[in-house]
Protein backbone atom coordinates (compact mmCIF):
# COMPACT_ATOMS: atom_id res chain seq x y z
CA UNK A 1 0.00 0.00 0.00
CA UNK A 2 1.04 3.75 -0.62
CA UNK A 3 3.30 5.12 2.29
CA UNK A 4 5.03 1.43 2.74
CA UNK A 5 7.89 0.47 1.58
CA UNK A 6 6.64 -1.06 -1.95
CA UNK A 7 8.97 -4.44 -3.24
CA UNK A 8 6.12 -5.99 -5.63
CA UNK A 9 4.56 -5.44 -8.99
CA UNK A 10 1.51 -2.76 -8.52
CA UNK A 11 -1.20 -1.89 -10.51
CA UNK A 12 -1.95 2.07 -11.87
CA UNK A 13 -5.18 3.21 -13.85
CA UNK A 14 -4.61 5.64 -16.38
CA UNK A 15 -6.78 6.05 -18.92
CA UNK A 16 -10.64 5.16 -19.71
CA UNK A 17 -12.70 5.30 -23.20
CA UNK A 18 -16.01 4.38 -24.18
CA UNK A 19 -18.14 4.44 -27.46
CA UNK A 20 -21.98 3.90 -27.83
CA UNK A 21 -23.80 3.43 -31.43
CA UNK A 22 -25.86 6.47 -32.81
CA UNK A 23 -29.33 4.85 -32.66
CA UNK A 24 -31.92 5.91 -29.89
CA UNK A 25 -34.56 3.27 -29.13
CA UNK A 26 -37.01 4.83 -26.40
CA UNK A 27 -39.31 2.95 -24.09
CA UNK A 28 -41.70 4.78 -26.62
CA UNK A 29 -40.64 3.20 -29.45
CA UNK A 30 -40.37 0.06 -27.94
CA UNK A 31 -43.86 0.01 -26.94
CA UNK A 32 -44.98 0.18 -30.65
CA UNK A 33 -43.35 -2.86 -31.02
CA UNK A 34 -44.80 -5.16 -27.76
CA UNK A 35 -47.21 -4.19 -25.15
CA UNK A 36 -45.19 -2.06 -22.72
CA UNK A 37 -45.07 1.06 -21.65
CA UNK A 38 -42.87 4.00 -20.90
CA UNK A 39 -44.11 4.35 -17.61
CA UNK A 40 -43.82 0.64 -16.93
CA UNK A 41 -40.13 0.12 -17.77
CA UNK A 42 -39.00 3.25 -15.78
CA UNK A 43 -40.43 2.59 -12.50
CA UNK A 44 -39.62 -1.02 -12.66
CA UNK A 45 -35.70 -0.59 -14.32
CA UNK A 46 -35.05 3.00 -14.81
CA UNK A 47 -34.19 2.63 -17.70
CA UNK A 48 -35.38 5.49 -20.50
CA UNK A 49 -33.40 4.58 -23.73
CA UNK A 50 -30.89 2.41 -24.98
CA UNK A 51 -28.50 2.31 -27.80
CA UNK A 52 -28.70 -0.01 -30.85
CA UNK A 53 -25.93 -0.83 -33.51
CA UNK A 54 -27.07 -0.70 -36.95
CA UNK A 55 -25.74 -2.23 -39.71
CA UNK A 56 -22.24 0.45 -39.17
CA UNK A 57 -21.10 -0.93 -35.17
CA UNK A 58 -19.87 -4.31 -34.30
CA UNK A 59 -18.74 -5.04 -31.10
CA UNK A 60 -14.94 -4.72 -33.34
CA UNK A 61 -15.52 -1.53 -34.42
CA UNK A 62 -17.18 -0.22 -30.81
CA UNK A 63 -14.05 -1.91 -28.68
CA UNK A 64 -11.75 -0.34 -30.76
CA UNK A 65 -13.51 2.99 -30.49
CA UNK A 66 -13.81 2.27 -27.24
CA UNK A 67 -9.76 1.26 -26.66
CA UNK A 68 -8.64 4.28 -28.58
CA UNK A 69 -9.67 6.98 -26.54
CA UNK A 70 -8.79 5.21 -23.36
CA UNK A 71 -5.36 4.29 -24.74
CA UNK A 72 -4.86 8.19 -25.56
CA UNK A 73 -6.00 9.22 -22.53
CA UNK A 74 -3.28 7.11 -21.27
CA UNK A 75 -0.53 8.81 -23.58
CA UNK A 76 0.81 5.50 -24.11
CA UNK A 77 2.51 4.97 -27.27
CA UNK A 78 0.10 1.70 -28.72
CA UNK A 79 3.75 -0.05 -29.91
CA UNK A 80 4.09 -0.39 -25.64
CA UNK A 81 0.74 -2.16 -25.19
CA UNK A 82 1.64 -5.39 -24.21
CA UNK A 83 -2.26 -7.14 -23.73
CA UNK A 84 -5.68 -6.46 -25.03
CA UNK A 85 -8.46 -8.73 -22.85
CA UNK A 86 -11.54 -8.04 -24.70
CA UNK A 87 -14.60 -9.27 -22.55
CA UNK A 88 -17.82 -10.17 -24.87
CA UNK A 89 -20.37 -12.46 -25.41
CA UNK A 90 -21.33 -11.22 -28.86
CA UNK A 91 -17.93 -11.62 -30.35
CA UNK A 92 -18.77 -10.75 -34.27
CA UNK A 93 -15.81 -13.49 -35.08
CA UNK A 94 -16.73 -16.73 -33.10
CA UNK A 95 -13.13 -17.30 -32.83
CA UNK A 96 -12.04 -14.18 -31.04
CA UNK A 97 -12.57 -10.59 -31.89
CA UNK A 98 -10.03 -8.99 -29.77
CA UNK A 99 -7.27 -10.03 -32.44
CA UNK A 100 -9.02 -7.71 -34.47
CA UNK A 101 -9.17 -4.79 -32.43
CA UNK A 102 -5.32 -5.16 -31.93
CA UNK A 103 -4.85 -4.58 -35.62
CA UNK A 104 -7.09 -1.44 -35.81
CA UNK A 105 -5.13 -0.27 -32.62
CA UNK A 106 -1.52 -1.22 -34.44
CA UNK A 107 -0.53 -3.03 -31.44
CA UNK A 108 1.26 -5.06 -32.90
CA UNK A 109 3.40 -5.79 -29.40
CA UNK A 110 0.56 -7.01 -27.41
CA UNK A 111 -1.16 -10.25 -27.55
CA UNK A 112 -5.10 -10.37 -27.55
CA UNK A 113 -7.85 -12.73 -26.49
CA UNK A 114 -11.51 -12.68 -25.72
CA UNK A 115 -13.09 -13.92 -22.44
CA UNK A 116 -16.83 -14.58 -22.30
CA UNK A 117 -18.54 -14.27 -18.58
CA UNK A 118 -21.40 -12.09 -19.43
CA UNK A 119 -22.45 -8.79 -17.76
CA UNK A 120 -19.30 -9.93 -15.35
CA UNK A 121 -16.93 -10.00 -18.22
CA UNK A 122 -15.61 -6.78 -17.59
CA UNK A 123 -15.00 -7.63 -14.40
CA UNK A 124 -13.64 -10.43 -14.96
CA UNK A 125 -11.24 -9.18 -17.79
CA UNK A 126 -9.89 -6.73 -15.55
CA UNK A 127 -9.27 -9.62 -12.71
CA UNK A 128 -7.29 -11.61 -15.22
CA UNK A 129 -5.10 -8.70 -16.74
CA UNK A 130 -4.37 -7.68 -13.01
CA UNK A 131 -3.02 -10.91 -12.54
CA UNK A 132 -0.87 -10.98 -15.94
CA UNK A 133 0.23 -7.40 -15.16
CA UNK A 134 0.75 -8.21 -11.49
CA UNK A 135 2.70 -11.38 -12.64
CA UNK A 136 5.67 -9.43 -14.47
CA UNK A 137 4.91 -10.59 -17.77
CA UNK A 138 3.37 -7.61 -19.20
CA UNK A 139 3.26 -3.87 -18.16
CA UNK A 140 0.57 -2.33 -20.13
CA UNK A 141 -2.82 -3.60 -20.67
CA UNK A 142 -5.76 -2.57 -22.06
CA UNK A 143 -9.28 -3.91 -21.09
CA UNK A 144 -12.16 -3.60 -22.88
CA UNK A 145 -15.81 -4.21 -22.48
CA UNK A 146 -18.13 -4.64 -25.78
CA UNK A 147 -21.21 -5.98 -26.66
CA UNK A 148 -24.29 -6.17 -28.93
CA UNK A 149 -26.90 -8.26 -26.94
CA UNK A 150 -29.76 -6.07 -29.82
CA UNK A 151 -28.38 -8.39 -31.91
CA UNK A 152 -29.73 -11.55 -29.68
CA UNK A 153 -32.89 -10.19 -28.29
CA UNK A 154 -36.25 -11.31 -28.71
CA UNK A 155 -37.40 -8.18 -29.73
CA UNK A 156 -41.35 -9.74 -28.97
CA UNK A 157 -40.37 -10.86 -25.97
CA UNK A 158 -41.74 -7.84 -23.54
CA UNK A 159 -40.13 -9.58 -19.84
CA UNK A 160 -36.53 -8.98 -21.62
CA UNK A 161 -36.33 -7.03 -24.60
CA UNK A 162 -36.57 -4.09 -22.74
CA UNK A 163 -33.22 -3.75 -20.84
CA UNK A 164 -30.86 -4.23 -23.20
CA UNK A 165 -28.51 -1.96 -25.07
CA UNK A 166 -25.41 -2.02 -27.33
CA UNK A 167 -21.93 -0.28 -26.20
CA UNK A 168 -18.50 -0.63 -25.09
CA UNK A 169 -15.94 1.18 -22.66
CA UNK A 170 -12.62 0.54 -22.25
CA UNK A 171 -9.51 0.75 -19.27
CA UNK A 172 -5.66 1.26 -19.47
CA UNK A 173 -3.50 -0.29 -16.49
CA UNK A 174 -0.15 0.28 -16.17
CA UNK A 175 2.06 -1.71 -13.76
CA UNK A 176 3.98 0.51 -11.32
CA UNK A 177 6.39 -0.62 -8.30
CA UNK A 178 4.89 2.66 -6.07
CA UNK A 179 1.75 1.80 -5.56
CA UNK A 180 -0.99 -0.56 -6.02
CA UNK A 181 -4.56 0.82 -6.91
CA UNK A 182 -5.56 -2.72 -7.48
CA UNK A 183 -6.75 -2.92 -3.78
CA UNK A 184 -8.44 -6.74 -3.87
CA UNK A 185 -11.02 -8.81 -5.77
CA UNK A 186 -13.53 -11.70 -5.23
CA UNK A 187 -15.44 -13.60 -7.97
CA UNK A 188 -17.72 -16.29 -8.40
CA UNK A 189 -19.76 -18.64 -10.23
CA UNK A 190 -22.67 -20.94 -10.04
CA UNK A 191 -23.79 -22.89 -13.20
CA UNK A 192 -26.31 -24.72 -11.40
CA UNK A 193 -28.59 -21.40 -11.49
CA UNK A 194 -27.07 -21.01 -15.07
CA UNK A 195 -30.96 -22.00 -16.30
CA UNK A 196 -31.91 -18.56 -15.01
CA UNK A 197 -30.30 -16.38 -18.37
CA UNK A 198 -29.22 -18.27 -21.45
CA UNK A 199 -28.09 -17.30 -24.67
CA UNK A 200 -28.42 -21.05 -26.18
CA UNK A 201 -27.11 -22.17 -29.02
CA UNK A 202 -29.67 -23.05 -31.59
CA UNK A 203 -28.17 -26.22 -33.85
CA UNK A 204 -29.77 -27.07 -36.53
CA UNK A 205 -29.39 -30.95 -37.77
CA UNK A 206 -27.80 -31.02 -41.37
CA UNK A 207 -25.80 -33.81 -42.57
CA UNK A 208 -22.53 -33.77 -44.39
CA UNK A 209 -23.31 -37.32 -46.25
CA UNK A 210 -25.55 -40.19 -46.08
CA UNK A 211 -25.38 -41.09 -42.82
CA UNK A 212 -23.19 -39.08 -41.07
CA UNK A 213 -25.33 -35.89 -39.57
CA UNK A 214 -23.47 -32.59 -38.09
CA UNK A 215 -25.56 -29.65 -35.91
CA UNK A 216 -24.74 -26.40 -37.96
CA UNK A 217 -24.60 -23.31 -35.34
CA UNK A 218 -26.44 -20.66 -34.54
CA UNK A 219 -28.40 -19.01 -31.14
CA UNK A 220 -31.43 -18.80 -29.77
CA UNK A 221 -32.04 -15.37 -28.44
CA UNK A 222 -31.57 -14.46 -24.65
CA UNK A 223 -33.95 -16.44 -22.15
CA UNK A 224 -34.28 -14.56 -18.97
CA UNK A 225 -36.11 -15.39 -15.44
CA UNK A 226 -36.13 -11.89 -14.53
CA UNK A 227 -37.54 -12.51 -11.01
CA UNK A 228 -34.62 -15.20 -10.32
CA UNK A 229 -32.05 -13.14 -11.68
CA UNK A 230 -33.18 -9.85 -9.76
CA UNK A 231 -33.38 -12.25 -6.44
CA UNK A 232 -29.93 -13.58 -7.33
CA UNK A 233 -27.97 -10.35 -7.91
CA UNK A 234 -29.70 -8.14 -4.72
CA UNK A 235 -28.52 -11.12 -2.63
CA UNK A 236 -25.24 -12.28 -3.79
CA UNK A 237 -23.82 -8.69 -5.02
CA UNK A 238 -24.21 -7.56 -1.58
CA UNK A 239 -22.75 -10.03 -0.12
CA UNK A 240 -19.62 -10.71 -1.91
CA UNK A 241 -18.72 -6.59 -1.75
CA UNK A 242 -18.99 -7.12 1.32
CA UNK A 243 -16.86 -10.06 1.44
CA UNK A 244 -13.94 -7.85 -0.36
CA UNK A 245 -14.43 -5.10 2.08
CA UNK A 246 -13.25 -7.51 5.22
CA UNK A 247 -10.32 -8.88 3.42
CA UNK A 248 -8.78 -5.50 2.10
CA UNK A 249 -9.75 -4.19 5.63
CA UNK A 250 -11.88 -1.20 4.13
CA UNK A 251 -15.22 -0.71 5.31
CA UNK A 252 -18.12 0.41 3.27
CA UNK A 253 -17.71 4.59 4.72
CA UNK A 254 -14.87 4.31 2.90
CA UNK A 255 -15.93 3.83 -0.62
CA UNK A 256 -16.05 7.54 -2.49
CA UNK A 257 -17.99 5.25 -5.63
CA UNK A 258 -20.11 2.44 -6.17
CA UNK A 259 -19.68 1.12 -9.89
CA UNK A 260 -22.35 -1.38 -10.01
CA UNK A 261 -23.09 -3.55 -13.62
CA UNK A 262 -25.90 -1.44 -14.51
CA UNK A 263 -28.86 -3.82 -15.35
CA UNK A 264 -31.67 -2.30 -13.66
CA UNK A 265 -31.95 0.75 -11.29
CA UNK A 266 -33.71 -1.03 -8.27
CA UNK A 267 -31.15 -3.45 -8.37
CA UNK A 268 -28.29 -0.54 -7.59
CA UNK A 269 -30.31 0.52 -5.23
CA UNK A 270 -30.92 -2.54 -2.77
CA UNK A 271 -27.41 -3.13 -3.26
CA UNK A 272 -26.30 0.13 -1.80
CA UNK A 273 -29.12 0.00 1.05
CA UNK A 274 -27.93 -3.65 2.27
CA UNK A 275 -24.02 -2.22 1.99
CA UNK A 276 -25.46 1.56 3.72
CA UNK A 277 -23.69 3.03 1.47
CA UNK A 278 -25.62 6.57 0.28
CA UNK A 279 -27.71 6.94 -3.34
CA UNK A 280 -25.32 10.18 -4.22
CA UNK A 281 -22.25 7.39 -4.49
CA UNK A 282 -23.95 5.07 -6.30
CA UNK A 283 -23.46 6.03 -9.94
CA UNK A 284 -25.44 4.90 -12.81
CA UNK A 285 -26.34 5.90 -16.17
CA UNK A 286 -28.46 2.98 -17.26
CA UNK A 287 -31.27 5.75 -17.95
CA UNK A 288 -29.54 5.89 -21.01
CA UNK A 289 -28.19 3.10 -22.40
CA UNK A 290 -29.78 0.21 -20.70
CA UNK A 291 -27.97 -2.97 -20.12
CA UNK A 292 -25.16 -3.08 -22.16
CA UNK A 293 -23.56 -6.61 -21.00
CA UNK A 294 -20.22 -6.72 -20.57
CA UNK A 295 -19.89 -2.72 -21.51
CA UNK A 296 -21.32 -1.52 -18.49
CA UNK A 297 -19.06 -0.96 -15.93
CA UNK A 298 -16.54 0.87 -18.22
CA UNK A 299 -18.75 2.76 -20.02
CA UNK A 300 -20.20 4.52 -16.75
CA UNK A 301 -16.53 4.51 -14.86
CA UNK A 302 -15.50 6.97 -18.25
CA UNK A 303 -18.05 9.01 -18.11
CA UNK A 304 -18.04 9.72 -14.57
CA UNK A 305 -13.91 9.82 -15.24
CA UNK A 306 -14.54 12.69 -17.79
CA UNK A 307 -17.00 14.75 -15.97
CA UNK A 308 -14.84 14.63 -13.29
CA UNK A 309 -16.97 12.97 -10.77
CA UNK A 310 -14.76 10.37 -10.51
CA UNK A 311 -10.95 11.70 -9.35
CA UNK A 312 -7.50 10.61 -8.94
CA UNK A 313 -7.38 8.70 -5.72
CA UNK A 314 -11.45 8.12 -4.98
CA UNK A 315 -11.99 4.53 -4.18
CA UNK A 316 -14.39 2.53 -6.04
CA UNK A 317 -15.81 -0.57 -5.03
CA UNK A 318 -17.09 -1.87 -8.50
CA UNK A 319 -19.16 -5.48 -8.88
CA UNK A 320 -20.29 -7.55 -12.48
CA UNK A 321 -23.25 -10.11 -11.91
CA UNK A 322 -24.72 -11.91 -14.86
CA UNK A 323 -25.48 -15.03 -16.79
CA UNK A 324 -23.33 -18.04 -15.84
CA UNK A 325 -24.59 -17.15 -13.05
CA UNK A 326 -21.30 -15.62 -12.60
CA UNK A 327 -20.53 -12.08 -10.36
CA UNK A 328 -17.98 -10.52 -8.75
CA UNK A 329 -15.83 -7.80 -7.20
CA UNK A 330 -13.31 -5.49 -7.16
CA UNK A 331 -11.71 -2.77 -5.38
CA UNK A 332 -9.75 -0.13 -7.06
CA UNK A 333 -8.13 3.38 -6.37
CA UNK A 334 -8.36 5.54 -9.35
CA UNK A 335 -5.34 6.91 -10.92
N1 LIG B 1 -44.27 -4.17 -19.83
C1 LIG B 1 -45.44 -4.35 -19.19
N2 LIG B 1 -45.68 -5.42 -18.42
C2 LIG B 1 -44.70 -6.32 -18.30
C3 LIG B 1 -43.46 -6.19 -18.95
C4 LIG B 1 -43.27 -5.06 -19.76
N3 LIG B 1 -42.12 -4.83 -20.41
N4 LIG B 1 -42.67 -7.24 -18.64
C5 LIG B 1 -43.39 -8.02 -17.81
N5 LIG B 1 -44.61 -7.47 -17.62
C6 LIG B 1 -45.72 -7.97 -16.81
C7 LIG B 1 -45.67 -9.46 -16.62
O1 LIG B 1 -46.29 -10.13 -17.70
C8 LIG B 1 -46.43 -9.62 -15.32
O2 LIG B 1 -47.79 -9.56 -15.58
P1 LIG B 1 -48.81 -10.59 -14.88
O3 LIG B 1 -48.69 -10.28 -13.40
O4 LIG B 1 -50.11 -10.22 -15.48
O5 LIG B 1 -48.31 -11.96 -15.23
C9 LIG B 1 -46.05 -8.38 -14.54
O6 LIG B 1 -45.58 -7.43 -15.50
C10 LIG B 1 -44.98 -8.60 -13.50
O7 LIG B 1 -43.93 -9.35 -14.10
P2 LIG B 1 -42.60 -9.63 -13.34
O8 LIG B 1 -41.72 -10.51 -14.19
O9 LIG B 1 -42.93 -10.09 -11.94
O10 LIG B 1 -41.98 -8.18 -13.26
P3 LIG B 1 -40.79 -7.67 -12.38
O11 LIG B 1 -41.25 -6.66 -11.43
O12 LIG B 1 -39.97 -8.82 -11.87
O13 LIG B 1 -39.91 -6.91 -13.47
C11 LIG B 1 -37.91 -7.26 -14.70
C12 LIG B 1 -39.38 -7.62 -14.56
C13 LIG B 1 -37.35 -8.03 -15.89
C14 LIG B 1 -37.81 -5.78 -14.98
C15 LIG B 1 -37.18 -7.62 -13.39
O14 LIG B 1 -37.50 -8.94 -13.01
C16 LIG B 1 -35.71 -7.51 -13.50
O15 LIG B 1 -35.17 -6.46 -13.78
N6 LIG B 1 -34.96 -8.62 -13.26
C17 LIG B 1 -33.55 -8.63 -13.40
C18 LIG B 1 -33.20 -8.82 -14.84
C19 LIG B 1 -31.77 -8.45 -15.15
O16 LIG B 1 -31.25 -7.51 -14.61
N7 LIG B 1 -31.18 -9.22 -16.07
C20 LIG B 1 -29.84 -9.00 -16.50
C21 LIG B 1 -28.89 -9.35 -15.41
S1 LIG B 1 -27.28 -9.15 -15.93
Amino acid sequence: MEGINFNQIGLSFKGSGSYVPDQVLTNQKISEKVETSDEWIKSRTGISQRRISGLGDNVTDMGYKAALKAIRMSKWDIETIDLIVLATSTPNDLFGSAPSIQAKLGAHNAVAFDLTAACSGFLFALITASQFLKGGNFNRAIVIGADQLSSYVDWNDRRSCILFGDGAGALAIETTNEFDNFIGFEMKTDGERGSFLNLPSKNNKDSIVDNIDFLRGGFSPIQMNGQEVYKFAVKEVPIILDKLLKKTNYVSGQIDWLVLHQANQRILDSVGDRLKIPRDKILSNLKNYGNTSAATIPLMMDEAIRNNIIKQNDIIATSGFGAGLSWGAALIKWG
